[in-house]
């Protein structure tokens, strides 16, 4: 009976916590897009590590964008930046020391209060509440949105795009999570969510349809220890923009 329970219990347990996740995710897709974000943070339902912005935004998948956005610095001769959606700041901490100037906004106001208490002696750093949809991104060298778009529908993620040519922005770095393997790219989601693309075997990429923006593609990141071979990877997609607010 003991080995029966023990079989039966934790993919039960599994189940239910996969249910439960999928109801609030519903719940928190029919409030604000900021009220939504908030109640993510204040209930810190992302965080399993360290980082309330979720197991992305730590370890090795972390440790290499930062090494990649440093080395665009100095290849692209950046000198300011806007961090769109900067989530609890784990990435922007790393990188806004190699900017003179640093912009790190997000649509929940929590967590940029939480960053300003942790994060407000930064000089160079200025932290807003803003939402990338609906108000104009202010202008830098480069933007970055990270893990940002897997949360939204495709017409949210159009608007931004949108918001971020008509910038100025020298460059655009665009990094999602994607399935492994091949998957049907964009795949929309019913409205903006908790949860991400992967939920419906799909993933971000901004080069295809509806996006149809012209951006190389820098790396596909793996996690390290590697794991098994159908783990998500991190795709980042470099957008070289004209003045003038169209992409080239
Ligand atoms: C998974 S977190 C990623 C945070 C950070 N970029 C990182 O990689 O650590 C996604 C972030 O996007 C923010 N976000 C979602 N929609 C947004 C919007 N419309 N405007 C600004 N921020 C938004 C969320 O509040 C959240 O902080």
């Amino acid at each position: 009976m003991k080995r029966l329970l023990r079989q039966i219990i934790p993919p039960l347990r599994r189940a239910l916590g996969h249910l439960a996740a999928m109801r609030r995710s519903r719940r928190l897709g029919r409030l604000a897009v900021a009220d939504a974000f908030d109640e993510v943070y204040r209930k810190a339902y992302w965080r399993q590590g360290d980082s309330l912005s979720g197991v992305g935004s730590e370890g090795s998948w972390a440790a290499d964008y930062c090494a990649i956005v440093a080395d665009l610095v100095g290849s692209l001769g950046l000198t300011t930046a806007v961090d769109a959606g900067c989530g609890d700041f784990s990435i922007g901490v790393r990188l806004a020391q190699q900017f003179e100037h640093y912009t790190a906004l997000d649509i929940s106001a929590f967590v940029i209060e939480r960053n300003r208490g942790a994060h407000g002696h930064l000089q160079n750093v200025t932290f807003a509440v803003q939402d990338l949809i609906e108000a104009p991104i202010p202008m830098a060298d480069l933007v970055m949105v990270r893990q940002v778009f897997q949360h939204l529908t495709n017409t949210q993620i159009l608007a931004i795009l949108n918001n971020i040519a008509r910038s100025g922005a020298r460059f655009a770095l665009i990094a999602e999570e994607v399935p492994a393997g091949p998957f049907e790219p964009n795949r929309d989601l019913t409205s903006h969510s908790v949860t991400t693309r992967l939920n419906v075997e799909s993933g971000i990429d901004i080069t295809a349809a509806p996006f149809n923006r012209s951006a190389s593609l820098l790396a596909r990141l793996r996690r390290r220890p590697v794991g098994r071979s159908d783990e998500p990877v991190l795709s980042l997609h470099l957008m070289k923009l004209q003045p003038g607010g169209a992409c080239a």
